[in-house]
């Protein structure tokens, strides 16, 4: 591996260089640098296993933008960009209390969604592959809300249970889900019951304690979806073969990665609350049982911890980013969170063979 990179180096090098003054030499990247042109699409059709990353991925990104597209029709900012929906004023001011920016986040998180399955779409076809469609599942009742669209969706948001150990995982020093660490949960309650992450209906919108616990559900929803892509991009990305979708991968994921980055940082501002309704409990994560290194709400870059074996020195990483089954995992994640209640069998069923197939990829070499 390591020598890899050197030999691209030296073979791009060589093709500018062949490639003399024309419009290849030409071009100049920031810094001086010269570096070709938009390189030509990589020819040929991929192999099964590369396009089956890609449609997995495809398919992965069409749920997120059907579970994004609903909360920017409550919550962010309807427009050209990410249209449908006519925002809800209690539910934008209560999701507003993390942050004066969450509108505009919601929607840019949205656009970033919808081009990710839109350009992987794109992509499969241009390498004879088939790119993934799953409108026929569009099937779930969404918000009745002021502000929701009248739609069908693919995901349901209204009935979580939110898995909030991403808190405690990326500030821990010591435990890695890879190397058999489990991590505490930071808001208990979300896992021990069914929440709404948006106002089902405009009943919802009161008491204001209800409302604010949505919107906190929503807040750690947001990190909890966009740690899952972070982790999944690097996990798929070491068995791609093919350079170019590679490079697909990889330039995808770390977007993922600046989104939960984001939410991460915006969940720590969840006003501490109990929901009147429910009992569900938001708990001061900066005070007593909680506090300290595993909790703070300051601590959002990621924690140097163990990695591929306790014998190495401490490393800030993506954790986890096991490869071995990974499609199947967050599969399971997703359906265990509820993201899917009241879909049919049909659509278990295609995504589960999307995700063994993802899985039965291999890396040749
Ligand atoms: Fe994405
Ligand atoms: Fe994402």
């Amino acid at each position: 591996m390591a020598t890899q990179p050197t030999q691209q180096v030296t073979s791009r090098r060589s093709f500018i260089a062949r490639a003399g003054t024309g419009v290849l030499g030409a071009s100049v990247l920031g810094g001086g640098m010269l570096a070709d042109a938009p390189a030509a699409f990589a020819k040929g059709t991929l192999s099964h296993g590369d396009a089956a990353i890609l449609r997995f991925l495809a398919a992965a990104e069409i749920l997120e933008t059907d579970l994004w597209q609903q909360y920017n029709e409550l919550c962010g900012i309807q427009d050209h960009e990410v249209p449908g929906g006519r925002g809800n004023k209690a539910f934008t001011k209560a999701v507003t209390q993390l942050d004066s920016d969450m509108a505009q986040y919601v929607h840019d998180n949205t656009e970033d969604e919808l081009t990710h399955f839109t350009f992987l779409n794109a992509y499969l076809r241009s390498r004879g592959a088939a790119p993934v469609n799953l409108d026929q599942f569009r099937t779930l009742p969404g918000s009745t809300a002021t502000g929701a669209a009248n739609r069908k969706r693919l995901t349901n948001l209204m009935e979580l249970t939110v898995d909030t150990s991403w808190w405690t995982r990326y500030r821990s020093r010591h435990g890695n889900p890879d190397l058999g660490n489990s991590f505490a949960q930071a808001v208990p309650g979300l896992m021990r019951g069914r929440f709404p992450a948006i106002p089902r209906t405009d009943a919802d919108l009161k008491p204001a304690k209800h409302l604010q616990a949505i919107a906190n559900t929503a807040g750690f929803h947001f990190a909890t979806i966009e740690q899952g892509g972070t982790s999944l991009y690097p996990a798929l990305a070491q068995r791609v073969n093919d350079p170019e979708a590679l490079r697909v991968v990889l330039s995808i994921g770390p977007t993922e990665a600046m989104h939960f980055q984001t939410w991460s940082d915006k969940a720590g501002n969840a006003p501490p609350l109990t929901d009147p309704t429910n009992g569900l409990v938001f708990p001061d994560l900066n005070k007593k049982p909680f506090a300290g290194q595993n909790f703070q709400t300051n601590l959002i870059m990621p924690e140097p911890t163990k990695f591929l074996s306790r014998k190495f020195p401490a490393v800030s990483i993506v954790r986890p980013t096991e490869t071995k089954g990974i499609a199947m995992g967050v599969v399971q994640f997703l359906t265990a969170m509820g993201l899917f209640r009241g879909q049919s069998q049909a659509f278990f069923t295609t995504l589960t063979t999307l995700a063994q197939q993802a899985d039965a990829a291999r890396r040749h070499g």
